[in-house]
Parts: C-alpha cells; sequence; structure tokens
C-alpha cells in the first residue's frame, strides 16, 4: 500500500501502548509527513485567538503543535500512548511553558478544550473504538467547541491505518456534532491527495451524547433491529453500534433511562445494556 502504509507490523496484536511504542522504538513511522499537515496549516492561519486551548490526540512527531508555537498560540496540549515518543517531545518543549506535553491515553483523558485537531489518530485506533472516539471528543470539547482535521476517505488492505467513507462518518458523528465542513479535501499533503476529507464539526451543545455497553448481538441483522428500536425512542436523534456489537453510542435530545433502553430489548433474554460514561 504505497507511502500512506502507516505501520510495518501486522496487527494480530492489540494496538496498544506497547505496539505503538515499538513503532517509534523502530523508527517505523511511515504515516509521519515529516512538516505540518497543510490543510491543519491552512485552517490554523484562519484562527483569529491565540488563547484558545487546544488539544492534540495521538500527536506523534507533532509538528501540527510546533507549528501552533510558532504562530503564537499560548495553551496546547498534546497526548500520545508511545512512552519514547513522549519522551522526546519533553524534551524538545521543555523550555516552552505553553505545551503541556502528555503521556497517556486518550480515552482516560479529562479536560475541555476549544479546539481538539485530528491528524491520523482515528485511522489507527481499531474501528471498534469509533463510538467511543466520538463520546469522547463531544465530552472533551467545550461548549461551541470545534473538532477540525482529516479523515480518509479510502480503505486500507493493511491495517492500520483503518479508513472510512464520507457516509459512515456521517452516521458515526451525526447531531453529536454540527458539519461546518465535510468535503473531499483539496491541499492534502501529496502522498494523501484525493484522499482525505477535511472535517471541521462543531460540538451539538443541544444535545447528550452517552455510551452503553452492549451484550448477547452476534450478527448484523439483530444490531440493526436493536439499533431501530432505540432509534424510535422519543428524543434520541442517533444510534451507533461498534462493528464488535459491544458499544452503543446514543445521542438524545433528553435524558434516556437505561432501563428504557433495557425495556425496549426485552424480547430477547440474553440482550443486556449499561451505560459506560459517568
Ligand atoms: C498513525 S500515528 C499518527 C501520529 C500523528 N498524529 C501524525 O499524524 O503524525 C497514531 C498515533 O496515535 C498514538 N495513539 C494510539 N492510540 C492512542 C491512544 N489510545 N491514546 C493516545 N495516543 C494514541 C500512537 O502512539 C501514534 O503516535
Amino acid at each position: 500500500m504505497e507511502e500512506i502504509q502507516c505501520c510495518v507490523n501486522s496487527c494480530e496484536r492489540p494496538l496498544d501502548k506497547t505496539y505503538w511504542d515499538n513503532q517509534y522504538q523502530s523508527n517505523a513511522i511511515g504515516w509521519d509527513l515529516g512538516e505540518v499537515s497543510p490543510p491543519i496549516k491552512n485552517y490554523i492561519n484562519t484562527l483569529q485567538n491565540n488563547n484558545i486551548s487546544i488539544l492534540i490526540p495521538g500527536c506523534g512527531n507533532t509538528y501540527e503543535a510546533e507549528y501552533l508555537l510558532q504562530q503564537g498560540f499560548t495553551d496546547i496540549t498534546v497526548i500520545d500512548i508511545a512512552p519514547t515518543l513522549v519522551k522526546k517531545l519533553q524534551q524538545k518543549f521543555s523550555s516552552s511553558k505553553n505545551i503541556n506535553v502528555i503521556l497517556g491515553d486518550f480515552f482516560e483523558h479529562n479536560g475541555k478544550y476549544d479546539l481538539i485537531i485530528e491528524q491520523t489518530f482515528f485511522c489507527a485506533l481499531p474501528p471498534t473504538l469509533r463510538q467511543k472516539y466520538v463520546y469522547k471528543m463531544h465530552k472533551l470539547l467545550k461548549n461551541d467547541g470545534i473538532m477540525v482535521g482529516l479523515l480518509f476517505n479510502r480503505t486500507f488492505e493493511v491495517n492500520p491505518p483503518f479508513g472510512g467513507s464520507k457516509k459512515e462518518y456521517e452516521a458515526l458523528f451525526k447531531n453529536a456534532f454540527i458539519y461546518k465542513q465535510f468535503d473531499i479535501c483539496n491541499n492534502s499533503a501529496l502522498p494523501r491527495t484525493n484522499t482525505e476529507l477535511f472535517v471541521e464539526f462543531k460540538k451539538n451543545n443541544a444535545v447528550i451524547v452517552d455510551l452503553y455497553g452492549f451484550e448477547g448481538i452476534t450478527c448484523n441483522d439483530c444490531m440493526n433491529k436493536v439499533s431501530q428500536k432505540f432509534a424510535v425512542l422519543p428524543n434520541v436523534v442517533n444510534v451507533s453500534m461498534s462493528t464488535n456489537y459491544a458499544e452503543v453510542l446514543i445521542v438524545s435530545k433528553d435524558k434516556i433511562l437505561q432501563q428504557d433502553l433495557q425495556n425496549e430489548i426485552a424480547y430477547d433474554a440474553k440482550y443486556f445494556i449499561k451505560k459506560l460514561n459517568s
């Protein structure tokens, strides 16, 4: 898979801290552009307020953060799970008080940000985590906060990266975010020409986004049936289930009771739903 290929190792092993650290230790970082991604650079150039709080998850070598610092931004947080990388970044940025470099898991990170920059992080995650990603993004953004960046508009034979399509992402982020920009990117870095979507998603403050664990589903037909049952409940404005049927994201205009969801699936004694977020 041409230059876009993400990793050299096969992904039978979990995509965890050890996996990613090995990639950095062996310098197998085929995803690394070596420069700030052009569409993100352009977007940064449009920002008016240098004091907004910005998060870059799965930051890698984070040329984006470097560029933000050069432009005078004062409140940058970058987080990555790979210790070898983070140690290097902490040394690199040790003299700047405007950037906080965190070693950690994005899904365990707490904070509130005006802007979150997505750059080859979503595609590095197992697709089973996509519902959790939407939940976490929504939670980490302040009201009216923005998620901006790039999502692949193609699939890959070797993973990661894990690709997708506009249709899939539309269904995934629906109503949790308001789509301000969601187009084929026309200024991608050369190796990614015509393969990316530029997204600028604004947090929808008017909804509640909840993540639930689900037990008992084993096929797509059952998933569709359960999703349909939830989707027609009053106030529910989106339902999205993970590809391993273990998690379901529910976006609603008002609080939904777990018991009401359980009642909807009472027709099958194997089914069990439990809220995961606190
Ligand atoms: C494909 S690389 C992209 C790096 C960088 N964004 C770039 O574009 O060069 C994915 C990055 O996400 C990090 N990562 C993977 N899972 C993570 C998680 N759960 N929390 C934080 N970082 C994670 C990896 O260590 C790796 O640096």
